[in-house]
């Protein structure tokens, strides 16, 4: 019998998944699932056929220069790909994989969880309530925010940003609009009667909430950052599950201090998993410790695509969700 490739995963997966990654390679777990090191992740590219990271690793040039690298191939747990320097990988001859559409729904679903917590207070209730406060029904007792009909404002229109529009467009009634460099199909737009902004500003000043999906990296570094955040509507909402450092956090802060918006519900972090200190004591931020995929049931599909990933690589086949 040939021998198995060797596969390691740098954090724990689905016991299910692993168990039928175990079936077919010979796989590499980290047992006690801490974030491994650099030299451990060194560690792993020079004895495995396969690499899987995950957001919470830096797959940087650092690691990559590695002297010794057996593996041919990074399966990325997730679909965002930022923590892995792609120039990097080229020159290593590395393929990257990650593992789009499955988790579309649930990140979805969080988007809207943290849009609808935010602006009805109910971290803040919960908190009242839990620490006995709460004094009974009274008719002026924490008003919040209306979503049913108001606008929402969509940074960036991919999978997940239109999974979002389908949920607040027919569940709540909201006015979608959207602002993406790539132009979406006619269909996309018509099935949420979703309006284009060509400049991402006359969004922001026209949204009631700003939802963001555009991807992490360079290029979308403080995006929102002070100008940016002062162009949204007094007394909006920011909803963030894309990437950290989309969003400057100390600007945030302050347009929040200030009052300039209502509130905000946020996913990822500039430097997970420090959060801004400040964030931490605002009543009207929701912060949720970047459970966007984190339903069992996404959580074992993307260990799968994964594992679908490295079989066809391995059966020298084209891996299906190949980004470099
Ligand atoms: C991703 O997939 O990129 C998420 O951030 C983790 O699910």
């Amino acid at each position: 019998m040939s021998k198995k490739h060797v596969v390691t995963l740098t954090r724990r997966w689905p016991g299910e998944v692993e168990a039928h990654l175990a079936e077919l390679y010979d796989v590499h777990l980290n047992g006690d699932d801490h974030p491994l090191s650099v030299a451990e992740l060194q560690g792993a590219l020079a004895e495995s056929d396969a690499l899987c990271p995950t957001v919470s690793d830096r797959i940087d040039a650092e690691v990559l220069e590695t002297e010794s690298c057996r593996a041919r191939i990074l399966g990325n747990f997730g679909v965002g790909f930022n923590h892995i320097d792609l120039k990097a990988t080229r020159r290593r001859e590395l393929v990257v994989t990650n593992t789009p559409e499955v988790l579309t729904d649930c990140t979805a679903d969080l988007a809207m969880a943290l849009l609808l917590a935010a602006a009805r207070r109910l971290g803040e209730g919960e908190r009242c309530l839990r620490a006995g406060q709460w004094g009974g029904w009274r008719p002026t007792h924490m008003l919040a925010t209306r979503v049913s009909g108001k606008t929402l404002g969509l940074v960036g229109f991919g999978r997940i940003a239109r999974a979002v529009a389908r949920r607040a467009h027919h569940g709540f009634g909201m006015r979608i609009l959207f602002h993406d460099p790539q132009s979406p199909s006619p269909e996309a737009m018509a099935e949420v009667q979703a309006e284009a902004r060509d400049s991402l500003e006359t969004l922001l000043a026209e949204a009631d909430f700003v939802s963001l999906h555009c991807p992490g990296g360079k290029q979308t570094r403080h995006l929102m950052n002070a100008d940016r955040l002062n162009h949204m509507q007094r007394g909006a909402f920011l909803i963030n599950t894309a990437r950290g450092d989309v969003v400057d956090e100390a600007a945030l802060v302050e347009v929040l201090r200030k009052g300039h918006l209502a509130g905000a519900g946020l996913d990822v972090y500039e430097q997970e998993p420090r959060v801004h200190p400040e964030l931490v004591h605002m009543e009207q931020v929701l912060l949720a410790p970047h459970l966007g995929s984190a339903s069992r049931e996404t959580r074992v599909a993307m260990g799968m695509r994964v594992l679908s990933n490295l079989q066809a690589f391995f059966e020298g086949r084209p891996p299906p969700d190949r980004v470099a």
